[in-house]
């Protein structure tokens, strides 16, 4: 396993590649979620490329970028037994030099939700994916379910900009008792990590009522509403029941739905989602 630490020396090893190459962008401190993502990629390529870069520009004035968990000694322990090829490590400057200053805007689908809470948070993702992207020179690129907003804006960035390659999703992995594996949640206390439980419950309420035929959304956001605010550690930011593509908001459930979540518990902010029939 290689790791390089500059956009050039990056480059220089991608010519070099022949066959697929399979591409995860990672923030680092990685868990299962991220292996199962580079296994998904051993599968589909010849090369596994992983990134591992914590990006300041997603980052909001409220969110902590400097107490962001990071342990790149044991990740890249981890990747090495992934078979993963190349291991890029850049730093902040090396990705955004002196007098960086272009910036991809992904609108519409960008302002709700996560882009209500968090404003400017997709133009930092949707830039350092773009330019991971042109570094990378990736066939396929994977990204977890768990961030369907993040996925669905990376896939109207690739076909709005005709990018060339395909974006992959793998399904959220999660602990035994059904919580999304997040590197967020080492910030739980042990009280908080049970009351996030509340999240999969919700999402399995919705799911439960939508298969016995409720098609109502206000019925069903009602319900997991009332069954979250029952857990004292639990404070919704929003209940959203959106079409997975648009991400608008849904009346009735007439085609596939994209439930999701995004519920604080204590300082530590969590998502989730479940995709309703499709
Ligand atoms: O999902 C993440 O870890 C990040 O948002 C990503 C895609 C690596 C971009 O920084």
């Amino acid at each position: 396993m290689k790791v390089v630490e500059t956009v050039a020396a990056m480059k220089a090893e991608r010519v070099r590649l022949a066959g697929s190459v399979g591409f995860v962008p990672t923030m680092g401190y990685l868990h299962e979620g991220h292996l199962a993502l580079a296994r998904r990629a051993r599968a589909d390529n010849l090369t596994i490329v992983v990134s591992i870069f914590v990006n300041p520009s997603q980052f909001g004035p409220q969110d902590d970028f400097a107490a962001y968990p990071r342990d790149p000694e044991r990740d890249l322990a981890l990747l090495d037994k992934e078979n993963v090829g190349i291991v890029f490590m850049p730093s902040a400057e090396e990705m955004y030099p002196e007098g960086f200053n272009s910036w991809v805007a992904v609108e519409g689908i960008t302002e709700r939700l996560e882009g209500e809470s968090r404003p400017g948070h997709f133009r930092g993702v949707a830039t350092v994916v773009a330019k991971l992207f042109n570094i990378v020179q990736p066939d396929r690129a994977y990204f977890g379910q768990k961030d369907a907003q993040q996925l669905a804006v990376i896939r109207k960035m690739v076909s709005d900009l005709n990018m060339n390659l395909e974006i992959v999703a793998v399904p959220t992995l999660r602990e035994p008792e059904g919580l999304a594996m997040s590197s967020r949640n080492t910030y739980l206390s042990p009280e908080e990590r049970k009351a996030a439980l509340v999240l999969w419950k919700a999402l399995c309420l919705a799911r439960g009522h939508w298969e016995q035929g409720q098609r109502d959304v206000a019925s069903l956001r009602q319900d997991m509403t009332s069954l979250i605010e029952r857990e004292p550690f639990a404070n919704i930011d929003y209940v959203s029941i959106a079409d997975p593509e648009t991400l608008e908001e849904l009346d009735v459930i007439d085609r596939p739905a994209l439930v999701s979540l995004a519920v604080r518990f204590g300082g530590t902010r969590l998502i989730d989602n479940t995709v309703l029939g499709g």
